[in-house]
């Protein structure tokens, strides 16, 4: 009979409960660190440094020692696995760093993206196969939520049902193996911004994509209060002539996950998706601005918008470090206070603030 599952028991309940609550304490987000090797060497080649293990620690280390106040401001992050067992100069455990400070650690267990034979260049996103024995293992290691990326493209007849059935369903597994492992799932349906559709084009994508979403978690009996939602903003294509003001992305974002997304669901959990340092924050801003419901926090889970100052202070210098955890603090505490709608524009100024950071086709 199609009425009967069963919810997770109590305990289960509450834990997966109190852990996406506290991702989403009022004022708090989160900071996505979770570039798989290939990705973070393309960062590090950008400020001239090879793609070495030792310098990816040094960077993480730079990112995770950062002065204990973080913690007001980011309340998550998310790790690859390599940064899991990695280790400070002076033998501290990463994961020990960001539980100093508060900050709880996450895993992103996504193996990456892979075609969809037949599709007109869709994709899928793997990983599943011993996900379940991996999850158990970073549950002790200190990890209590997951993420796993998949993504759909806006072009003329896509998304495909294909790409839409497909990626939900994936994405429903996941969630589903995440819970049985007590680990709270972060479930991230990303819309390329690549096109150039304008504002409503990406609303009624957005909308279609959630609707999918919604209904495969529910098909794998999916305790919603125990996951957080990580899309994309509703936003006009990077090609689109008429780039939408803060408010109508707000208007038209909310509207989407209004129509779309259970009170039960916690928390909004952005991505930034190459949008400039500044434009993401103003952006979330003019979100927790918006008069209209929003049954759910909305918050950040930034990559690029809060680490490409980082990044350009640093340049792979020791005696850059301090300047590197200057703009993190600068960049978590905007959008702290964006999360709030609290972020006066251009207050906080950056290193990067207004590059753009789109990559065609972004791979994480
Ligand atoms: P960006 O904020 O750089 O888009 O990335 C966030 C992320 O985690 C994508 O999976």
């Amino acid at each position: 009979m199609t009425t009967s599952w069963n919810y997770p028991d109590p305990a289960l309940q509450d834990e997966l409960k109190k852990i996406a609550e506290a991702i989403v304490a009022p004022g708090k987000g989160i900071l996505a660190a979770d570039e798989s090797v290939s990705t973070m060497g393309k960062r590090l080649q950008d400020i001239g440094l090879e793609n070495t293990d030792d310098n990816r620690r040094k960077y993480r280390q730079l990112l995770f020692t950062t002065c204990p106040i973080i913690g007001d401001y980011i309340s998550g992050v998310i790790l690859f696995n390599e940064t899991v067992y990695q280790k400070t100069d002076d033998g501290t455990p990463f994961i020990e760093c960001l539980k100093k400070r508060g900050i709880i650690p996450g895993i992103k267990v996504d193996t990456g993206v892979v075609p969809l034979f037949g599709s007109n260049d869709e994709c899928t996103t793997q990983g599943l196969d011993d996900m379940a024995k991996r999850c158990a293992q970073y549950k002790k290691d200190g990890c209590h939520f997951a993420k796993w990326r998949c993504v759909l493209k806006i072009k003329s007849n896509t998304p495909s049902i294909q790409a839409l059935i497909e990626n939900a369903n994936v994405l429903a597994r996941y969630a589903s193996i995440c819970q049985a492992a007590r680990i709270v799932p972060i479930v991230e349906p990303e819309i390329l911004p690549d096109g150039d559709h304008d504002l409503q084009v990406c609303q009624k994508t957005t909308e279609t994509v959630l609707a999918y979403v919604y209904k495969a978690l529910y098909d794998h009996n999916i305790y919603l209060e125990g996951t957080l939602l990580k899309p994309n903003m509703v936003t006009a294509g990077q090609g689109c002539p008429n780039k939408a003001t803060p408010e109508q992305v707000a208007a038209a974002t909310v509207t989407a996950f209004q129509r779309r997304v259970p009170v039960a669901v916690p928390g909004v959990t952005f991505l930034s998706g190459g949008q400039s340092e500044e434009e993401a924050t103003v952006n979330l801003n003019a979100m927790n601005q918006y008069p209209g419901k929003r049954p759910w926090t909305l918050t950040f889970s930034y990559g690029r918008a809060l680490q490409a100052s980082v990044l350009r202070a640093w340049a792979g210098k020791d005696e850059n470090v301090k300047a590197g955890q200057d703009e993190l603090l600068k960049r978590a505490k905007a959008n702290s206070d964006a999360a709030l709608g609290k972020y006066v524009p251009g207050s906080i100024e950056s290193k990067a603030g207004d590059t753009g950071l789109f990559v065609k086709n972004h791979a994480y």
